[in-house]
Order: structure tokens, then C-alpha cells, then sequence
């Protein structure tokens, strides 16, 4: 069976680059079994043999409206597939999608009928506020990093500001590469409308967001600028548990020390367009 990759340098690197992020979420225990999913919007890629690509699947229903994502392409992981397998075959663990001219349906039209991840609407509602806002940004990644998801267990770390500022003073290099801080979503149905419109109001601030007792999710400008600004934010998270396992809660960087990174790097705190 020919691939939609076939002869199309651009979206194989794209969905190449998909693979890559997936391995590393396997290699790092953030993707037990099915959990995690990835989404990347693809629609530069989507030439002319693209658009006329009859649908392998029923119209499918979003669940909510989203005018933006009018007929915009997006690779989806599969919902159940693992991403250890995906790592290995990204077209036959994930799918690429076309929205409909209604804009609350879409229809699978490579290169397998592969359902896309429960989590869709989430990605979706960002992807769509995303255009809205004219980003650049075309990736969502959700992952299940362990140290972060252990902090999501005390309610102390549930308030984004002192979530935010614990993970920041740990190590320079977190606040230089995630200088939006992380969100903070409370704990809602997975791959419900609920945590999906919760995540959208924490990403109108942060790149990253932490789900309670569940996850993360990134956007970014692509799929491993995404996977990298969880990857630092877990860092800090697993330096601060390492603190606590030597038996000390750590001092952490001090404010003035966070300023003046803030100042020298000039640190953006709103996400570019
Ligand atoms: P999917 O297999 O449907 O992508 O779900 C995984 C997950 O992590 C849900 O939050
Ligand atoms: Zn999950």
C-alpha cells in the first residue's frame, strides 16, 4: 500500500520527527502502555493530491465547533496505540485527519483507518486557539512524566505560582527553556470537553500545563519543542525529589538570581506569535 509519505520530503520529516519524540517518551517510563499522545498540524504539507484524498473513514463528530481548523490536516497518535510502537511505525500506530467544512467533524484519509487519541478534543481546542491567536506553533504533546505527576499529588503544588517558581529555581536552564512557567489544571475526566476547556484557559498563559494526577501537556513550535518543555520542567521536578530523598527540602535558586536570568536572557513572559 502506497503512504501519504511517499514523495513528500516535508511531512516525512514532520511524522520522522513524530517517531523520534515518541521513543524518547517510551525510553523516559512517561508512556506506559497507550498512555500519551501526540498531534501536530500538518497543513502546509497538504498539496493539492492531498486535498482531493478521498476519506477512509465516516464523517466523525469533534464534540465542539472550531472555525479555525477549517480544513487543516493534523497527524494524531491512535487512540490505544502505544508509543513504543509508533516510534518504530508512525503511520500504522496514528493517523492524518481532515476537518470538515463544519468545523465540529473530521474524516481519517491516511494511511489506515486509525482512530485518533481520546484526547483530540484537548489538542484540537488548542490547535484551534492557536491559529486564532497567530501562533506559530504547531504541536501538542501529552505525556505522563513521572516526578511532575507525583508533585501533582500535594495541593501545595497545584497553585501554577509556586509550581512555577519551585521548578524554576532548581536548575538555571529550566527557566531559560520553559521561561512561561507550567499551568496547572485541576483533575478532570480524562479526554473529557471538561479538561479540554480547562487546559485551553492555562494555555492562553503557559506553554506547559500539568494535569492533577495525570500529566502534562506542551505545545510548541514543533513536536520536540514541545517534549523539550516538559522534559526540563520534569528535570527540575526530579532534582527537587532527589533533594528530598537526601532528606532536605532545597533552597532553590534565589528571586534575585531568577531576575537576573530573567533580564540578561530577556526572557519572553507571554508566548510569542
Ligand atoms: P489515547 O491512547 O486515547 O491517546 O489515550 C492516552 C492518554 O494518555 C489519555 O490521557
Ligand atoms: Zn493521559
Amino acid at each position: 500500500m502506497n503512504s501519504i509519505l511517499e514523495g513528500r520530503d516535508g511531512l516525512r520529516t514532520v511524522v520522522e520527527q513524530i517517531a523520534e519524540v515518541a521513543g524518547y517518551l517510551w525510553q523516559k517510563g512517561w508512556a506506559e502502555r497507550n498512555g500519551g499522545n501526540i498531534t501536530v498540524n500538518v497543513t502546509e504539507y497538504a498539496d493539492e493530491a492531498i486535498r482531493q484524498m478521498p476519506a477512509i473513514s465516516q464523517p466523525i463528530s469533534i464534540g465542539c465547533v472550531l472555525p479555525q481548523l477549517k480544513g487543516c490536516y493534523f497527524y494524531c497518535k491512535g487512540t490505544g496505540k502505544r508509543m513504543r510502537d509508533l516510534a518504530r511505525r508512525p503511520m500504522e500506530n496514528g493517523s492524518i485527519i481532515r476537518i470538515l467544512d463544519d468545523c465540529a467533524s473530521y474524516v481519517i484519509i491516511a494511511d489506515n483507518p486509525v482512530m485518533p487519541t481520546s484526547e483530540l478534543p484537548s489538542h484540537l481546542l488548542l490547535h484551534n486557539y492557536l491559529l486564532e491567536s497567530g501562533s506559530t506553533y504547531k504541536a501538542c504533546v501529552h505525556t505522563h512524566p513521572i516526578e511532575l505527576v507525583a508533585m501533582s499529588h500535594n495541593n501545595r503544588f497545584l497553585n501554577t505560582e509556586v509550581l512555577t517558581k519551585t521548578l524554576w529555581s532548581m536548575i538555571p536552564e529550566t527557566l531559560a527553556f520553559a521561561p512561561l512557567g507550567m499551568g496547572v489544571v485541576p483533575y478532570a475526566m480524562p479526554s473529557s470537553i471538561e479538561l479540554a476547556e480547562a487546559t485551553l484557559e492555562q494555555i492562553k498563559k503557559y506553554d506547559v500545563v500539568l494535569w492533577e494526577k495525570h500529566g502534562a501537556l506542551a505545545v510548541g513550535t514543533d513536536v520536540m519543542d514541545a517534549f523539550d518543555q516538559i522534559d526540563v520542567l520534569n528535570k527540575s521536578a526530579n532534582i527537587y525529589m532527589c533533594a528530598r530523598n537526601m532528606g532536605f527540602e532545597p533552597d532553590g535558586m534565589t528571586d534575585e538570581a531568577v531576575t537576573e536570568i530573567q533580564q540578561v536572557f530577556k526572557l519572553p513572559t507571554k508566548r510569542p506569535c
